[in-house]
């Protein structure tokens, strides 16, 4: 399940973004590559380690904590401390399916990565190419979001960044482990709901509310790890 959710920063926050990654060092993106996908890299981060890194990938944690539509689409238990890449003109990233577990460098953090999440940084207009496509069961999509917007997809799921022809494309970068790890069930429970809470604003609390709302808390029971 592939997921858009708008406003994760806000325009002046992603102005301060910007304007701290214009004075940080960027280095080869090949660095957090696994090894199949070394080979099929070609962009620029900022080290995981940078001060910049922590403190902008703070702003981005308080983001994701303000916004209802990711708890409940990724259902996140862990979430790896954001990182931040580039695409400048002529920079791509092949068709690859990111590393399962991920380890946070100089802790003893790991997670497994259930969902992905890119979070654009670069409006648009202001760049051609560098489309994030996913290939999952339903099909190919093709992401391409306005600044301050993220995308979550499954992690299982192949993917690719078509290279930059105009401009430079800046994004946030990350992994979450999800409570629930299977996609599936994850989309059944975002889907109930959406469901519940269009119930909700049409009859409010009634009690059928009340039972389908009972229902979604006895599925995540059963299904969350914690
Ligand atoms: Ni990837």
């Amino acid at each position: 399940m592939l997921v858009h959710i708008p406003n994760i920063l806000t325009p002046a926050e992603v102005d301060h973004c910007r304007a701290e990654l214009e004075e940080t060092v960027w280095v080869d993106g090949r660095v957090t590559a696994g090894r199949q996908s070394a080979e099929a890299k070609f962009n620029l981060q900022v080290p995981e380690d940078a001060p910049q890194a922590r403190a902008l990938g703070d702003i981005v944690l308080k983001g994701l904590a303000r916004s209802a539509l990711f708890a409940s689409a990724v259902l996140p238990l862990k979430v790896f401390p954001p990182l931040f890449n580039r695409y400048d003109t002529g920079m791509r990233f092949d068709a690859h399916v990111d590393n399962a577990v991920r380890f946070v460098t100089g802790t003893p953090v790991r997670l497994r990565t259930d969902v992905s999440a890119t979070l654009f940084l670069t409006a648009p207009e202001d760049y051609d190419g560098g489309e994030l496509v996913v290939q999952d069961t339903y099909g190919t999509h093709s992401v391409k979001l306005p600044a301050g917007d993220m995308v979550v997809y499954p992690s299982t799921s192949l993917h690719n960044v078509t290279p930059v022809t105009r401009g430079s494309r800046w994004a946030s970068f990350f992994w979450i482990q999800s409570m629930v790890r299977d996609d599936g069930k994850r989309s059944l429970l975002f889907d109930l709901d959406e469901a519940i809470q269009g119930v909700r604003q049409t009859i409010g609390e009634h009690p059928a509310a009340v039972q389908l709302t009972g229902v979604y808390h006895n599925l995540l029971r059963r299904w969350a790890d914690t």
